[in-house]
């Protein structure tokens, strides 16, 4: 408050001041979607009314909305430790959630480096590519490679190595020397395909052009979503990874996945590398870490990749990059109790053996007017609708308001798709709920 100004000054609480994120605002104000409570598979209006979640917030509640002992957690740690410094010095809990983290991540992915969002992983995720083949005296290798249709975040390393265009072309030059496989994606071979498409392993073959073109030393590393969420769930088709993997292994290029979304149980493992049997050579996680409930990002390495970093004098840093807030306190308060309900609750579990019946119920989708695919793997479903001639989007954009104002239910729309992922405690009962509602605002959109 500016020196001189009165307490007693009443500011409106208009919808003016904020400006939204990802979202066209005037529309928005003019038709608010307003969220003042949640509670287990529930978000709720202001005025009280339940919304069923379909999309665990942004596909990170995987928990389930305020659960007691994460409630618990961070309230107990904000009493405790509100903050330590994160540079030079740490908290007991810091080091606890990273043996936690470790355990769960496959083979020598040992090491996790906390940030505070998906977007800052990512960007970790690359900087640490970057210098770990200049420690090693490789520092020639410097070109990204990401993927079309991939979605890692809106830092300036993430839109670059992404592939969706609208969160590009706005934005320069973004960094240089980066380049992109295709997507996996090919409706005529792989419409309404439940998990895994049989076909588009070949889709990895692209890799060897990218080298074939740019030469092997030159590049760092190559970085995918597992199951590209963002734009619109595309499931890797089956045994894709295993050959990205092996092209990388071939040339000596880091392999990085994006665990950002697939993390913590969305495809009823703890991490999508597990559920693929590929073990890339850098994670990213954020989102179910905490199950939303405290901002946390993080990266975690392969014991190599640590070790060629541990050089050098040892009063020494061995890596210039760090948040205010890593590791925060709350934010490990609140993942550890996640962790722990994911494993009391066997929630991975319970997402892999839901999925038959996840995906059976999406797929009554179809035949729906102006449903072209729906593709489906783990607790996720990428429902496509045919857009209206002259306005890209706007279908999807009406089937979410409608589904929030006339259904109750929420959903999320990229384009003129709709995803559906809901937190891992739902029920068959409200699985047949969420599409029946879905069916109806489809109708209604038609
Ligand atoms: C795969 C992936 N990477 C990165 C991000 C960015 O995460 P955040 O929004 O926490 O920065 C997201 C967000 O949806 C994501 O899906």
């Amino acid at each position: 408050m500016p020196s001189g100004q009165s307490a007693a000054i009443a500011i409106p609480n208009d919808l003016e001041s904020f400006w939204l994120p990802f979202t066209p605002n005037r529309a928005f104000k003019a038709s608010p979607r307003l969220i003042a409570r949640a509670k287990g598979m529930n978000y709720y209006t202001p005025e009280g009314r339940a919304v069923l979640d379909g999309t665990a917030g942004l596909w990170c509640t995987n928990a389930g909305h305020n659960r007691d002992p994460i409630v618990a957690a961070i309230r107990a740690q904000a009493a405790e430790l509100d903050y330590a410094p994160a540079f030079q010095f740490a908290h007991p809990k810091a080091f606890e959630l990273a043996s936690r983290v470790a355990a769960l991540a496959p083979g020598a992915l040992d090491y996790v480096f906390f940030t505070n969002s998906g977007s800052e992983a990512v960007d970790t995720a690359l900087k640490i590519a970057l210098a770990y083949h200049n420690v090693r005296g490789e520092g020639a290798r410097t070109r990204l490679i990401g993927r079309e249709r991939g979605y890692h975040g809106v830092g300036f390393g993430g839109i670059s190595v992404g592939g969706i265009v609208n969160n590009r072309k706005f934005f320069g030059t973004l960094l240089a020397g980066v380049d992109h496989l295709p997507a996996t994606y090919d409706r005529e071979r792989q419409a309404f395909s439940k998990g895994e498409p049989e076909w588009g392993a070949h889709f990895a073959d692209a890799l060897e052009q990218i080298v074939a073109l740019h030469d092997a030393s030159t590049i760092a590393a190559v970085i995918v979503e597992p199951m590209a969420g963002s734009t619109g769930v595309l499931p890797a088709p089956k045994g894709y990874l295993q050959r990205l993997r092996a092209i990388c292994d071939k040339y000596g290029l880091l392999l990085i996945f994006d665990e950002v979304i697939t993390g913590f149980g969305r495809l009823g493992y703890a991490f999508a590398a597990e559920r693929y049997g590929v073990e890339p050579d850098i994670m990213t996680f954020a989102k179910g870490i905490t199950s939303g409930s405290v901002p946390m990002g993080g990266v975690i390495v392969r014991k190599p990749i640590y070790d060629a970093f541990m050089r050098g004098p040892e009063h020494a840093i061995e890596l210039f990059h760090g948040y205010t807030y890593s590791a925060h306190p709350l934010a490990c308060a609140a993942a550890l109790a996640t962790l722990d309900l994911y494993r009391e609750e066997g929630l991975f579990e319970r997402a892999r053996s839901l999925e038959p019946f996840w995906a059976d119920a999406a797929m009554t989708l179809r035949g729906l007017p102006g449903v072209l695919d729906i593709r489906t793997v783990g607790l996720t479903a990428g429902i496509d609708l045919a857009s209206r001639p002259d306005a890209f989007g706007r279908r999807a954009y009406e089937a979410m308001a409608r589904a929030f104002h006339d259904e109750s239910l929420l959903i999320r729309t990229t384009g003129d798709t709709i995803a559906l992922t809901p937190p891992l405690i739902v029920s068959e009962q409200e699985i047949g709920e969420i599409f029946e509602k879905v069916a109806r605002v489809i109708r209604a959109v038609a």
